[in-house]
């Protein structure tokens, strides 16, 4: 096998020189993005006939080739794998080789003759960098550059590539687009980079950098298990430790790519023969979902429970304010306060509840899209609108835990802290409004008190945005409380 690694790298630094010794004609593939040049076809033309050289009877399955099947022994081929790069002159492409043997990849090497890096590997003997032995890092996923991508060639998937990313970069430390999975996941292997998704990758992609990552020590995976096959596209996922790749993988089980392509809303609507094939097929994690959305929903009844404390503190400086007023009675002053009261507290409710359900409904929007394969921006906000309001007037939810869940965190903006808040308020406000009337003198130290509680609640308040901030380090979650509210209505109750 040493004999035959040498052979190959010796054959990929050949072929590279057929990217630069001549002029490169561009052409369009598929989709406009996807293109293929001139290069591509020369050097997987070269590299078919040099390596099928090199073992008798193997068989080259290459990007560029029209067919594509298996042998005992199939090299598997990116003649250019970063082509995008390539036409405008970045210097980061690479030829890519990976050769299989009875189902496994016993070797890999990747070059890129723009830095003159070949990253080699066989099965075993570790994984190397123009022959230098590489490992991957060891940062702890706080730290990780994240690698990703979002499905260029098949834009639909686009929203759940940016949401995992949105997951991901939440988290970790940065994210990087360099634009050739192969020498994305080879940084990977040598410790540039920490972590990798791709969710729509070919075997030609991945094969010969995915030994080299795993005899550096790092992890990867594919979607299906498929042996590399080349008739389908499988998502990719690879990180430097075992810890980081599980936190990888429940991130990405949170966006299911799941159903078929909505076309119209009337389908949507209609969707209701699959949901038994949506309970089983969906591998969401709701538990999760509804902790980070219960996370999030305390957060923001913090951030109104500060609201209104701050205003009740402004609004409770009326009173010792007023009394160098003249002609404000003690009644007047009791009457101004109650109202201004009254209206910060139903201010502050609607105010918070009203961003709650806006994200709450955009994220019933972002899964309808994600489960369905719907493009998001053709969604009839209508239709959303209406399984929204449907979705709220549907009473007895005791009757299921999930359900129960739902509701409770849906409506758990009148929790505790604000229940204490009120009722604290409203004896202080009883009591000092009863003293001014009898202009006692306990009323400036009833006051008083009114004020340093009113300071004490606020303080307790920022403290605990403080701790919830530490605790969920995720920005914002209402999303994913939407997704969980979405999917459990949905799947349990018949919408039309
Ligand atoms: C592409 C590159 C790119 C990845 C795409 C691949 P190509 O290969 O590896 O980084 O995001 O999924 O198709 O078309 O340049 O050989
Ligand atoms: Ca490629
Ligand atoms: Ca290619």
């Amino acid at each position: 096998m040493q004999k035959i690694l040498q052979s190959v790298k010796e054959t990929v630094i050949e072929a590279s020189k057929l990217m630069f010794d001549r002029s490169v004609e561009v052409n369009v593939k598929g989709v406009k993005e996807d293109l293929v040049t001139s290069a591509d076809i020369d050097v997987q033309k070269f590299l078919n006939e040099a390596l099928s050289r090199l073992i008798e009877g193997s068989v080259v399955l290459g990007e560029e080739n029209e067919i594509k099947t298996h042998a005992k022994y199939t090299w598997i081929v990116d003649p250019i794998d970063g082509t995008m790069n390539f036409t405008r002159g970045i210097p980061h492409s690479a030829i890519s080789v990976g050769l299989l043997v009875d189902g496994t990849i016993e070797l890999g090497v990747v070059y890129c003759p723009s830095s003159g890096e070949m990253f080699h590997a066989l099965r075993g003997s570790g994984a190397f960098l123009n022959d230098r032995p590489i490992h991957v890092s060891d940062r702890p996923f706080g730290q990780v550059l994240f690698c990703t991508a979002l499905s260029t060639y098949e834009k639909r998937l686009a929203p759940i590539c940016l949401s995992i990313m949105r997951d991901v970069y939440a988290r970790c430390s940065d994210i990087r687009r360099f634009g050739s999975c192969a020498l994305e996941l080879c940084y990977l292997a040598c410790g540039r980079v920490d972590l990798f998704f791709e969710i729509r990758v070919f075997p030609w992609d991945y094969a010969g950098a995915s030994i080299i990552l795993t005899e550096a020590g790092g992890r990867i995976e594919s979607s299906g298990n498929r042996s590399f096959d080349a008739s389908e596209a499988v998502a990719v996922s690879g990180a430097n430790t075992d810890e980081n790749f599980k936190k990888l993988q429940t991130i990405i089980k949170r966006h299911p790519v799941g159903g078929k392509t909505m076309r119209e809303h009337k389908e949507f609507v209609q969707i209701k023969p699959k949901k038994d094939q949506l309970k089983k097929n969906v591998d969401y994690d709701l538990t999760s979902l509804y902790e980070n959305a219960h996370d999030e929903l305390t957060l923001q009844q913090t951030k109104r429970d500060q609201i209104i404390a701050f205003y009740l503190t402004l609004v409770s400086l009326v009173i010792p304010l007023s009394y160098s007023i003249e002609g404000l009675t003690p009644q007047t002053i009791a009457a101004l306060f109650v109202g201004l009261f009254v209206i910060g507290a139903i201010l502050g409710i609607v105010i918070i509840r009203y961003k709650v359900y806006k994200e709450v409904y955009w994220a019933s929007c972002q899964t309808i899209s994600q489960l369905f394969n719907y493009d998001q921006e053709k969604i009839d906000k209508s239709l959303v609108q209406s399984i929204f309001f449907e979705v709220l007037k549907k009473k007895d939810p005791a009757k299921n835990g999930r359900i129960k869940g739902a509701w409770k965190c849906l409506f758990s903006a009148e929790t505790l802290m604000f229940e204490i808040h009120m009722i604290m308020t409203m004896a202080c406000l009883g009591l000092a409004t009863y003293m001014t009337t009898r202009g006692s003198l306990l009323t400036f130290i009833l006051i008083l008190v009114f004020f340093i509680s009113m300071q004490f609640v606020y303080f307790a308040s920022y403290f605990r945005v403080f701790s919830v901030c530490r605790t969920n380090q995720d920005a914002d979650f209402n999303y994913a409380f939407g997704k969980a509210w979405f999917l459990h209505f949905y799947i349990n109750y018949d919408l039309e």
